[in-house]
Order: structure tokens, then C-alpha cells, then sequence
């Protein structure tokens, strides 16, 4: 049915034309005519590929195929002119020797699945052979753009810049687009995208008519908007071929190429839901060294000491190549890497004069319970269409195991027992560290350092996220140091909860961690943990994504294609139906769909949701986008999302030790003592502000003041907020206000960095309209409230002031760190997110009038009994009257027109 309305709604076909009544057509009228090369690759060893034996073809069409592929006249071959040293390293890849068998399974079938070793060079091959078989050329059988799509944002920026230098293309020509910038221009034939980005392309371009062919890579990891865009391609494939084959005059049929490491293909391939005849699978033959595996003999707690003391050893006894070693966060990156340069680094290398730093004492553990809760790390980022990661989790009653910053300060004793432990001296180690951080929140110029060659007499050492498992290869790594973690978002189906977690990675991730050290020869792994944890407590394989995310931004977008029954779509894993009916449930509360249609939780999508649909939010951000033009408050709504969007960027205490950016904190004892100090200062100084209402208003009292004082790295110092989230703040307000003039408001300039403190009117507004976005989300005090019951009851304050939250079976409390969470905190909140560590805490809290609940959610009061004893959510208290909102005594005020 959907498709049939798309067929109606596309733009530029013929709708009246019966649609199935053509005669049948047969598979040569469908394929298109073969590419014209200029260049002819040798197949290997004079075989043919794998392909005969992967995929059944009728064979007379097959033979005839290849017929009149080797009979082609080469007229329209692209000329390509590779940089030498390209031509040369390109051709030990071992995908280069299939190119022909898979470039023919490619013009033979609509799908065909690409499966191969990662560095097998899938990613910057796979494009340029369809590029110079005249894919994405103006003129050719199919000028259509090559569409390539990446889970994350780090790899379709560096796989542009390197396929352009491979093609020696412009970074027009090879462009990337991500969802703050891209570099893509009229003449792009190559666009290397995130998937979000394509999914968001298909809610106006449903047929993808700019594109010939698009490839999904790295499909195994499964993200979300991966599988969703598997999903809506296998039926749009179909709609771009009856269209071609009825108008004819329209673009070439679509051709999907799934693109994966060699993991659990099966899902896709498989999946007769999904593809009703198997696509053929092309295996590349992996050129992989023998790594030798090391588990630990015990698996202790603190892996982060266990890596460093793992890589000095490694450095120290063994033969010269690259280290890789995987952590989970960002925090832990920077220590790590801050500790091996004090220790290995050029300045203590030229030394002769080891610095070195501790081996805290912790108690080894062999059970997943104590893996520490780590600072998350907004990898949430990559996900385009979520919620983004909470900053800290409070880490109070059972922090027992968390990896704490001062373990990484210097420790005379422990510098000597460790290198006593390594028989070192500095003198016996040949070469020093170079050392690089990868992980998703990094500079771009610096994510680049790992292609670089490293500096002579050194041995480079990444330190990196699960980036470098399969997405980016880094060349010249022989030992891989694995920790086994990885930091996963959990979300709660029945109350909704997210948090970060470490947990462990499955086997199938551990065996890429270690394939990594035998990419350029014979490698070694050293997993730190025991090979009984390993057999028992790590998964076969890691679940996907839609099974353990909240998926609201999905179901909006999928409701937007007009995909009405999302229960009945082609998922390559079905998520549970107990989130899509809850996702479905919020749209219609937030009033983005209508009445249910038969089938299905929600209805069709509303005028509202369509608008909603628009922004690349979570659907309660573009709610209040939509609605907030009251007052003139739209530019505070936009920098508020944009804050919430993004994250607290305020560095807590537990976070304050480690340094964001890099370069420029020390972390000597005293500069730590001191930055607290003044952090706990400027606490004071936002908690002083003891009329805010809401944990928003201090985010965006923050945004304000950086953008008076035009940003910087001094600003974010002196008042401990993150540099590069204020950026991604910075550019989100603007991406966001460009939407909204391009889809509301015609062209007006919406968008202006500096924003007058808002009046309290809009203040005002703007609660109500976070009281209309989260109105699910309101929590009472229970002592107040259940005073007026019967019963009278009393409540333990040891644990601090319950609250009682709708749809959560247990007490919630305010998160500490909230403006809110003083002595007296108000008796109705709406709260943007809950953490669990010990128990539920709220954060993002504002503070809101009851009787706004009746007219803003309806549907979800209940009226137990009259005011003005009522327990339900309509208890009318006083209102909380006029306030003045002071902003901290920074510099927001400095730059304010006089
Ligand atoms: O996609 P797949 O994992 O199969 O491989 P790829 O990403 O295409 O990488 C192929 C080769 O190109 C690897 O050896 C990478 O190290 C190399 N490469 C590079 O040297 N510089 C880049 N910026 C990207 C890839
Ligand atoms: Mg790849």
C-alpha cells in the first residue's frame, strides 16, 4: 500500500499508467548494459572468482552475459590517473583481484552482498571500480551518484578524502556528507555519507533518483538506520525498476550493494522477509597473517593499568610494529595516552629518564557485575536520530570499582615497581612512543594522525574506541591489546531508562580486535581478560542495535515514508513490538500521528508529525520546535534542543582531571586540586542562581555566555564546560535554524550567535513548551503528595526526597548535580532523563506549574478526586510567580549591546 503511494506521489512518472500490466519482462531487459573499461584486471590465477560457485543465475542468461560483456567495445571507460605509490599499494589489496567477478555480479543482480576481512579494502575499492565502469558520470548507462553509507561519521569523512586521493579526484568530485557538513557539489559522482544522512534523504526523494547505485557498508555493525535503510531500499529497488521498466524515460533501475565484514551475513542474506530470492554473496579472500592469541590468566578489574603496563612490555621486549589497543571512552583515552607519553614518549625517551606512573592496588575481579561504569562518552553522537549520551552517571553508592582519575597521578613507588617489572631502564628501549587517540569526539585533523606515517625511530601506538575494529584500518599494527569492554547504550523497554554502560564485547568483535595485528604479517593479541570469562560471558555475536535503542526518531521517519504498519516491516531484526507500540504511543501523545489505522499502535502521520519529521531530532525536540513561535522564544527553543540534543557539556568533577581537548591541561596534583577548587566555585556560583527553574536554563545560560564571549578554549576552561560540545552546540543551533527557514519561514536570517537573555515571558514559554515535549515525563514528591492521603504516609529521608514518576514501579530522586536539588526541591518536575546507577535518579529537571498538565497532556491526567486534596496530577498548588533568571557572574552579560 505504501508503495503504491509513492508510486502515486513520485515526481515526474506517469500514475495513470497501469502499473503491472506490461508484458513479463525478462532478466537481460532489466539489467543494464555493461560498463566499458578501460582497464582490464587479471583475474587471479587465471580462476574465475567465487562467483560460479556463490549464486545460482539461470546459466543462459549468465553465459550470454558474459558474452556480450567480453565482446564490449571499451568507448565510455572513465580514465583514471592514480597517484604511483596508490597504483602500487592498491594492488596488494586483495579485493583488486575480484573486480571482475564482482563488478559482474554487481551488473547481473539489483543486491549483491560483499563480504570481506576488514582491510581486504572493500570501502575505498568497491566505489572506484563502480566509478570507472562509468557509474556516477554524467552521460554514462548510469550517471546516477554512487551513494556509500557509514555508521559513523569518522569514516565517511576519511574514506572521501581517500578515495579522492586514490582517484586523484577533487574532494568535490569524491565528496562526504555528514549531518553538520559535507563537501557535496553539483558534479559529485561519489558521496560517502552517514546512514543517517541517507535515511533522511528518502523522506523527500523516496526513489533516490539522484543515485545509480548505493552501497551500505560495514552492515555487519548494525545500526539502526543501517537496518532500517536495508529494510526501505530492498522495496524501493522494486519501485525503481517497474518504474523504469513501465516509463522507461525515468532513471535507471537502483542497485543496492551490503557491504560487511565476515559476520553474520546470514540476517540479511537470508531474511525471505526482506529478500524474497537470496542475493548472491561475494566472498573476498582474505589475506590474513596468523595472530597469535594471549588470554590473561586472571581478568582484573582495572583493565586500564593493564594495558599500559601490557604496552610498555610490549615495547620494551618485543620486535619493532604498531600497537593497537581498544578501550571504551574517550576519558580513558586521553589518561592512557597522557600516562605513555610521560612514560615512552619522545621528551621521556630523550630524557634517558623514565617518568612513570602507578599501579593503583585494586582487587582483581572475574565477574561481569564489577565492570566499572565508566564516564560516558557521547559516542551517542553517531547515532544520528537518538537521544544523545548522558555526561556522567552518578557514581555514589557503588563506586567502589570505578576507574578513578587519580590513579593516574604520579606515584614514585609504583613508577618503580613497574619498572622494576619490566626490567627497565630507559636506555635499553630503542625507539619512543608515538602515540595517537582515536575515538569519535576527536578533531578530524587529528582522527587523521593514524594514517600518517609515523615519525622515524618510533613505534606508533593508537589508542582507540571500537572506531578502529572494522571501520578504519590503521596500517602497520602487529600487537592488538584488548580489553574486551566496549561502551554500549542500554536503553529499558518497559520504563524507558538509558544509560551507558561498559559491558563486555561478543566473541565475534573480540576475533576483529585481534585480526587487526595480522593485517601487514604474523601478529600477536593480548586479551586482558581469562579465556573462561571469555568462553562463558561473551555473546556469539553482538546484538543489533534496534533491539536495545530507543527507536521513536525511527518510527516517525518510517511513518513519514508513509510506512503505516511499522510492525509489518522488512526489519533484518525485528525489534521488540513492545518499543515500537511505546514508540507509537509517545507519537501520538506528542500529536505526530493520529487515531490508529487498522494494524497499528498509531495512526497515520499528522500535519504536525510531518513538520516533525523534518528535523533530524528525537521526535520531543522537533516538537518543541514546531511549536515554540510564541513570543519570540523559536531562537532559545533552537539553542535549547540543540543543548539538549547534543548533552550536559558541563565537565563535573569526576571528569575533571582528564582534558578534553588534548593539549591544554596539565595534570599535575596541585592543577587538578586547583581546577576543582575553582570548579566547585563556579558550582556555587550556577547554583546560586537559586530562582532558575530548570537544568535547562543552565545550559543555556552557558550557551549564551560562550557565544558572547565568541567561544574558545578560555571560555570552556574557566567555566569547565567541553569545548567541542559547545561547538557541536554552536553548529547545531545553526543547522537547526536553516531548516526551520527553509521548511517555515521562507528565508529569513533566524539564525544570530549571540541571543539576549530571554524576558520572563519567555521563560516562561519555554517551560511550558519542555512541560509539553516531556509530558510523560513528570514526577511528583511523594511526601507531598501522599500527605493529604488517608493514610498518612511517612517516608525515609536518609535516601533523600522521593519522587514518584509515571510509568517507574520505584522511587526516583533528583539528580544531585541539578539546580533543583536543594533542601526544599518543588513538588512537580518534568525530567529529560533517567540514569540508573544505585537507583533512578532524574536529570534535566524543570520545574513546572500542575495546571499546565491538564490542557498540555490531556490524555494522561487522571482525576481521582477533587482538588483541593487530589492525589492525581492535578493538585493545584500555588503558582510559583514571577522570577528573574540571573545568569552566572561569567561573561554572558560582557558583550551584551549597551
Ligand atoms: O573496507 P575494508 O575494511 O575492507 O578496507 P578499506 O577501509 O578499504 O582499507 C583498505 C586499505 O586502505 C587498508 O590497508 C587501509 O589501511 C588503507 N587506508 C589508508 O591507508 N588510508 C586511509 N585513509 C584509508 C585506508
Ligand atoms: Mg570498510
Amino acid at each position: 500500500q505504501w508503495a503504491m503511494k509513492q508510486i502515486e506521489t513520485a515526481k515526474g512518472y506517469e500514475t495513470s499508467k497501469p502499473i503491472m500490466s506490461d508484458p513479463p519482462v525478462t532478466s537481460e531487459d532489466v539489467i543494464a548494459p555493461p560498463p566499458t573499461k578501460k582497464r582490464k584486471v587479471e583475474p587471479q590465477g587465471g580462476k574465475h572468482g567465487p562467483l560460479g560457485e556463490l549464486y545460482q543465475l539461470p546459466s543462459t542468461s549468465f553465459a550470454s552475459h558474459l558474452n556480450s560483456l567480453h565482446g564490449q567495445t571499451l568507448t565510455k571507460g572513465i580514465t583514471i590517473q592514480r597517484p604511483p605509490e596508490v597504483q602500487e599499494s592498491r594492488l596488494l589489496l586483495p579485493i583488486v583481484a575480484e573486480e571482475q567477478p564482482i563488478m559482474e555480479a554487481i551488473l547481473l543482480n539489483p543486491i549483491v552482498i560483499v563480504c570481506g576481512e576488514t582491510g581486504s579494502g572493500k570501502t575505498t575499492q568497491v566505489p572506484q571500480f563502480l566509478y570507472e565502469a562509468g557509474f556516477g558520470t554524467p552521460g554514462s548507462d548510469n550517471p546516477g551518484m554512487i551513494g556509500v553509507t557509514q555508521p559513523r561519521r569518522v569514516a565517511a569523512m576519511s574514506m572521501a578524502s581517500r578515495v579522492a586521493h586514490e582517484l586523484s579526484l577533487t574532494s568535490s568530485k569524491v565528496s562526504y556528507q555528514i549531518r553538520y557538513d559535507g563537501t557535496v557539489s553539483p558534479d559529485t559522482s561519489i558521496k560517502f555519507m552517514t546512514d543517517g544522512v541517507l535515511l533522511r534523504e528518502l523522506a523527500t526523494d523516496f526513489l533516490l533518483t539522484k543515485y545509480s547505485v548505493i552501497i551500505i557498508d560495514e552492515a555487519h555493525e548494525r545500526s539502526i538506520n543501517t537496518d532500517i535503510l536495508i529494510g526501505v531500499l530492498s522495496r524501493v529497488l522494486k519501485l525503481r525498476e517497474d518504474m523504469w521498466r513501465n516509463g522507461k524515460d525515468g532513471p535507471k533501475p537502483l542497485r543496492l550493494i551490503i557491504m560487511s565484514a565476515t559476520l553474520r551475513v546470514s540476517d540479511f542474506a537470508e531474511n525471505r522477509a526482506l529478500f524474497p530470492s537470496p542475493p548472491p554473496i561475494i566472498n573476498v579472500a582474505a589475506r590474513q597473517h596468523p595472530v597469535t592469541v594471549h588470554f590473561s590468566r586472571r581478568t582484573s578489574s582495572d583493565y586500564v593499568n593493564e594495558a599500559i603496563r601490557k604496552v610498555g612490555k610490549i615495547h620494551t621486549r618485543l620486535p619493532p610494529g604498531g600497537i593497537l589497543v581498544f578501550l571504551t571512552g574517550q576519558n580513558e583515552i586521553n589518561g592512557v595516552c597522557r600516562r605513555l607519553e610521560e612514560m615512552f614518549g619522545k621528551k621521556a625517551h630523550s630524557n634517558r629518564n623514565l617518568k612513570v606512573a602507578v599501579v593503583p592496588k585494586k582487587t582483581p575481579t572475574d565477574t561481569i557485575s564489577h565492570i566499572a561504569l565508566e564516564q560516558a562518552d557521547v559516542e551517542a553522537e553517531e547515532i544520528e536520530l537518538g537521544f544523545d549520551a548522558p555526561e556522567e552517571i552518578p557514581g555514589d553508592d557503588d563506586g567502589g570499582d570505578e576507574f578513578d582519575v587519580d590513579d593516574l597521578e604520579s606515584d614514585g613507588d609504583g613508577d618503580r615497581a613497574l619498572n622494576e617489572e619490566l626490567g627497565l631502564n630507559a636506555a635499553e628501549t630503542e625507539s619512543f612512543m608515538h602515540i595517537v587517540p582515536l575515538y569519535s569526539l576527536l578533531p578530524s585533523d587529528k582522527q587523521m594522525k593514524v594514517f600518517e606515517t609515523p615519525p622515524p625511530n618510533s613505534r606508533l601506538v593508537v589508542v582507540s574506541t571500537n572506531v578502529a575494529e572494522t571501520s578504519l584500518t590503521i596500517p602497520g599494527i602487529r600487537y592488538v591489546v584488548d580489553c574486551g569492554r566496549a561502551k554500549e547504550r542500554r536503553y529499558d523497554v518497559s520504563s524507558g531508562i538509558q544509560s551507558f554502560q561498559v559491558t563486555w564485547v561478543s566473541k565475534a568483535s573480540a576475533a576483529q580486535r585481534a585480526g587487526r595485528a595480522g593485517r601487514t604479517g604474523p601478529g600477536h593479541c593480548y586479551r586482558l581478560y581469562s579465556s573462561a570469562l571469555f568462553e562463558h560471558h561473551f555473546d556469539k555475536f553482538t546484538q543489533p542495535e534496534i533491539l536495545r535503542t530507543p527507536i521513536e526518531g525511527i518510527v516517525l521517519q518510517m511513518k513519514s515514508m508513509h510506512i503505516d504498519v511499522v510492525a509489518n516491516f522488512p526489519f533484518p531484526t525485528s525489534p521488540d513490538r513492545d518499543m515500537l507500540r511505546k514508540a507509537e504511543k509517545l507519537l501520538m501523545t506528542l500529536g505526530a500521528l493520529g487515531s490508529p489505522t487498522a494494524g497499528a499502535v498509531g495512526g497515520e502521520i499528522t500535519v504536525l508529525g510531518k513538520s516533525m519529521a523534518l528535523f533530524p531530532l528525537h521526535p520531543r525536540f522537533s516538537r518543541m520546535l514546531v511549536s515554540g513561535q510564541q513570543h519570540g522564544s523559536l531562537p532559545y527553543v533552537i539553542a535549547m534542543v540543540a543543548a539538549l540534543a547534543v548533552g550536559d557539556p558541563f565537565i563535573h568533577e569526576e571528569g575533571l582531571a582528564t582534558d578534553d581537548d588534548g593539549d591544554n591541561s596539565s595534570s599535575s596534583p596541585e592543577a587538578v586540586r586547583a581546577r576543582r577548587q575553582a570548579y566547585f566555585q563556579t558550582k556555587a556560583t550556577h547554583s546560586s542562581l537559586g530562582n532558575s527553574m530548570s537544568d535547562v536554563f543552565k545550559v543555556l545560560s552557558v550557551v549564551g555566555a560562550y557565544e558572547y564571549a565568541g567561544g574558545g578554549h578560555k571560555f570552556c576552561a574557566d567555566h569547565f564546560v567541553r569545548l567541542k560540545m559547545m561547538e557541536e552546540i554552536h553548529k547545531l543551533r545553526s543547522q537547526i535554524s536553516n531548516i526551520i527557514e527553509a521548511g517555515f519561514l521562507g528565508t529569513s536570517a533566524l539564525f544570530t550567535p549571540q541571543l539576549p537573555p530571554p524576558s520572563d515571558l519567555q521563560l516562561k514559554s519555554l517551560r511550558q513548551l519542555l512541560t509539553g515535549a516531556f509530558i510523560d515525563q513528570v514526577a511528583v514528591r511523594k511526601d507531598l503528595v501522599d500527605q493529604n492521603t488517608e493514610s498518612g504516609i511517612q517516608y525515609s529521608m536518609a535516601k533523600g526526597i522521593p519522587y514518584r514518576a509515571i510509568g517507574i514501579d520505584e522511587d526516583v530522586f533528583l539528580h544531585p548535580s541539578s539546580v533543583l536539588a536543594g533542601a526544599s526541591p518543588p513538588q512537580y518536575v518534568i525530567y529529560t532523563e533517567v540514569v540508573r546507577t544505585s537507583r533512578a535518579w532524574l536529570k534535566g529537571l524543570t520545574m513546572i506549574n500542575p495546571s499546565w498538565l491538564s490542557s498540555l497532556g490531556k490524555s494522561l491526567c487522571s482525576y481521582s478526586k477533587p482538588a483541593p486534596d487530589s492525589r492525581g496530577l492535578l493538585v493545584v498548588i500555588p503558582y510559583f510567580g514571577p522570577h528573574r533568571w540571573e545568569l552566572p557572574p561569567i561573561k554572558y552579560t560582557e558583550g551584551l549591546p549597551k
